[in-house]
């Protein structure tokens, strides 16, 4: 069923849930998921969000809705101990957006982009990654690398994308959490996620 929605280790195009349907009962250790929201501007609203974010204004956004069943079934594809890591900013995580579905949080990292943002009192700079596992709930057996700091600073470069990520953390995650070997202070697979960079939210 997979080789028809999808070809493995390649950048996808296409609609998140289609391909986590995809995919089988507990595929894989990892999921990365980094929803387009449009919760925290319905929230603000600002009003000149074209004129002050000129690429997430022509992004499709995600219904709160479809980014819980996103999560759900992240869920269904992980296998037991496996973590969804989950992109989230500052208002889903004081609304606990992330506590809708069915996975412990277990890790919080901090990542600072070293540009401010908007913010109605403290200004943005950066967003969290909520680390969630399921069960069974296991930590030693499953994070290999115990040096990555809670408080990740890294630039990014947005003529990528509007809303790319720190690449050199995602990399350091990968290796800390599944199979593929490297060093960990350099992993080599940083130039190949370069390289399947998705513009979809599930990497
Ligand atoms: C926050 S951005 C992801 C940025 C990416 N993680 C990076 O580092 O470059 C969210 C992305 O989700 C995409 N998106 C919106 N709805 C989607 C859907 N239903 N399925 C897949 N991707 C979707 C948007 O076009 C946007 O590019």
């Amino acid at each position: 069923m997979l080789d028809r929605v999808c070809t493995l280790n390649v950048a996808q195009r296409g609609d998140a849930l289609v391909l986590l349907r995809s995919l089988a009962d507990a595929c894989t250790p990892l999921v990365f998921f980094d929803p387009q929201h449009r919760a925290v501007l319905d929230k603000l609203k600002f009003g000149n969000e074209g004129a002050r974010q000129r690429g997430r204004a022509g992004l499709p956004a995600m219904t709160e809705d479809y980014i819980d069943t996103v999560c759900c079934e992240s869920a269904r594809v992980l296998q037991p101990s496996g973590y969804l890591m989950r992109w989230i900013d500052t208002f889903g995580l004081c609304e606990g957006h992330h506590l809708r579905i069915p996975l412990k949080p277990v890790d919080l990292i901090a990542w600072d982009s070293m540009r401010p943002g908007m913010g109605k009192r403290s200004r943005r700079r950066g967003d969290y990654l909520v680390v969630l596992q399921k069960p069974p709930i296991r930590a030693g057996s499953t994070w290999r690398d115990h040096a990555i700091p809670s408080r990740w600073s890294e630039k990014v470069d947005r003529s990528i994308h509007p809303h790319v990520k720190p690449i050199a953390l995602i990399a350091r995650l990968i290796v800390a959490t599944t199979e593929l070997r490297g060093d960990a202070r350099r992993p080599p697979t940083r130039a190949r996620i370069h390289r399947l960079r998705s513009d979809g939210g599930v990497k």
